[in-house]
């Protein structure tokens, strides 16, 4: 019997700059996804108790795009990266909130590569499962997600470059919680404007260069305010994770939290990916006694809201740690 285990993620701070090549602080969390069965056979076969119809897909599958239904589209794309030798039969289960921004699609691709043998490093992991998940939805995401839960560190969060893919753990402080309350809006990147709002940034790149390396000076070279608003968030987010790594590290909470509720503020109004139902969540977060700072997590459009809190300044939502990444065995 083999026994996958994903973790998803949340993201601290950094959102909308992993596909500019850009800084980004997600953690693996103790919510994930396992995956119990069997190799053998020449197909993937995997029931969940969260869907009514199993995955079924051939190791032979070429188009992932084609496949019913919708959940099993990142089973099939895992597989069609991964091209293994074997089929897998057995079971998912998961204790993520799905289409919910913890990443629970990520979770499901880098258990399904480990159910399936994946041999290499978690950055290969999470570069296969990366490129699985473009494959199955045609959305042009980036590394975050897939690589948080690869390469996830106990107790810690991963600063990660997505220019040249190094990662460094960032400890998360002990006498604080993080916790993850969802909005309640469902979303799903398929059909979201997450590729719009990613060529409108490329947009700003190709006229003022990587975004990374850009000075707010340069912002004045792009006479789209729209593209400029797109291009200062960036900019501006990639300063917010150094510092908030640094004000993490160095035990200034009240410190992270502002940078936290700035990134909400410029997620919202220069990226424009929060809604209505997210601001006023943060909002009211933000005002109660012990919370430190709130902020959108992940894409945006609905999910979820990370909070850096006092220990239980909260009574809702997900009191999240930060968890070790995937991995596997066989007994
Ligand atoms: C989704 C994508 C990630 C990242 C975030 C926004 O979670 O999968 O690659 O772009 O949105 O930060």
């Amino acid at each position: 019997m083999l026994r996958a285990h994903a973790p998803g993620r949340v993201n601290l701070i950094g959102d909308h700059t992993d596909y500019l090549g850009g800084l980004v602080l997600p953690m693996a969390i103790d919510l994930g996804t396992t995956i119990e069965g069997e190799r053998g056979g020449d197909a993937v076969v995997l029931r969940s108790a969260d869907e009514d119809e199993p995955a079924v897909v051939p190791i032979a599958i070429e188009d992932p795009t084609t496949v019913e239904p919708g959940w099993a589209r990142y089973v099939a794309g895992v597989v069609a990266e991964v091209q293994p030798a074997l089929g897998v039969e057995g079971t998912v289960a998961t204790t993520l909130p799905i289409g919910a921004g913890l990443s629970s699609s990520a979770a499901l691709e880098v258990a399904v590569a480990l159910a399936l043998g994946f041999d290499g490093s978690p950055l290969a992991l999470a570069q296969t499962c990366q490129r699985a998940e473009q494959r199955a939805t045609g959305v042009p995401s980036g590394i975050m997600d897939q690589l948080a839960s690869a390469a996830g560190e106990e107790g810690h969060a991963l600063l990660v470059d997505c220019g040249v893919l190094t990662t460094r753990p960032v400890a998360v402080p002990e006498g604080v919680e993080v916790v993850v309350v969802d909005s309640g809006e469902a979303r799903t990147l398929v059909g979201s404007p997450y590729a719009e709002r990613r060529a409108q940034a490329e947009q700003a790149e190709a006229l003022i260069g990587p975004l990374r390396e850009a000075t707010t000076v340069a912002l004045k070279g792009i006479d789209d305010e729209l593209v400029q608003a797109r291009a200062r968030h960036v900019m501006t987010e990639n300063a917010r994770v150094w510092a908030f790594a640094e004000a993490l590290e160095g035990g200034w909470l009240d410190e992270a939290g502002r940078l936290m509720v700035a990134s909400h503020a410029s997620l919202r109004d220069d990226y424009e990916v929060s809604t209505p139902t997210l601001d006023a969540l943060v909002a009211r977060l933000v005002d109660t006694p012990g919370v430190y700072g709130a902020r959108l997590t992940g894409a945006g459009f609905g999910g979820c809201v990370v909070a850096l809190t006092e220990p239980g300044a909260l009574d809702e939502g997900w009191t999240v740690r930060a968890a070790a990444g995937a991995s596997v065995s066989e007994a």
